[in-house]
């Protein structure tokens, strides 16, 4: 979700007017990917780096946080939506704990959507953390066993990847599961990410040739490049 502050900074407003609009293109896009049949949806909300913001965004960020989750889980529970938040808690606020643990709880017993929320993560983090798992419990780093022990291993890899804000880069996001992600890049700003920019990126999905290393001609025979 890339662009709140050049949005904001493009209107002479705070960065942080850009993150408020931010939240409410996030609400949207929630309802329009439930609309369609999507049922995961990742959004990078803090990375592991932003905490070299300057402090007063890093605090805006985070009340903001705290202001979305008492306002918005009625709401996303009457969507059928499940909350999980991805990431280091180490650094996190006890009063931000708490509301991440709430939101969770509130949420558990939905399945229409699971909404994954990385929040104090990265990619690198992630892979750290699942590695370091594993040798704790004495077991061997295979791709199987470092898959099942990463953050986000409760859901199946992502099918799109789509970045907002014209930069064409992953920047630590889900280095693990995008192995075989379709890349989608909108120049778009994330507040002015709509319903028609989330078509559009669907359509352009629709329009990839998935063959996870195998040939065109084995696609086509087979009809599901992830059959045997
Ligand atoms: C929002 O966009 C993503 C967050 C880190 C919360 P940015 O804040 O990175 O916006 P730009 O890139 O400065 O426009
Ligand atoms: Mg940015």
């Amino acid at each position: 979700m890339d662009g709140n502050g050049r949005w904001a900074t493009k209107r002479f407003l705070p960065r942080l007017v850009g993150h408020q609009q931010g939240m409410s293109s996030l609400r949207r896009c929630i309802k329009a990917c439930s609309e369609r049949g999507v049922t995961v949806l990742t959004v990078f909300a803090f990375s592991s780096e932003n905490w070299n913001r300057p402090a007063e965004e890093v605090s805006g960020l985070m009340d903001l946080l705290m202001v979305a989750l008492s306002r918005e889980v009625p709401e996303l529970n009457k969507e059928g939506v499940r909350l999980h938040f991805v990431g280091e808690r180490t650094g996190l606020s006890d009063k931000v704990l708490a509301g991440l643990a709430q939101a969770e709880a509130a949420t558990a017993s939905n399945t229409r959507l699971v909404l994954n929320v990385c929040f104090n993560y990265g990619g690198r983090w992630d892979i750290a953390q699942a590695a370091s798992r594993l040798i704790a419990q004495g077991k061997i780093v295979t791709e199987l066993a470092l898959g099942a022990a990463m953050a986000l291993a409760h859901v199946p890899d992502p099918d799109l990847i789509i970045r907002t804000g014209g930069e064409q880069r992953l920047s630590n996001f889900l280095l693990w599961q995008a192995a075989y992600a379709e890349l989608y890049f909108s120049d778009k700003l994330w507040p002015e990410f709509d319903e028609a920019a989330l078509d559009e990126a669907l359509a352009a999905y629709t329009q990839r040739e998935r063959r996870f290393g195998k040939t065109s001609a084995q696609v086509a025979a087979i009809g599901d490049a992830t059959a045997k």
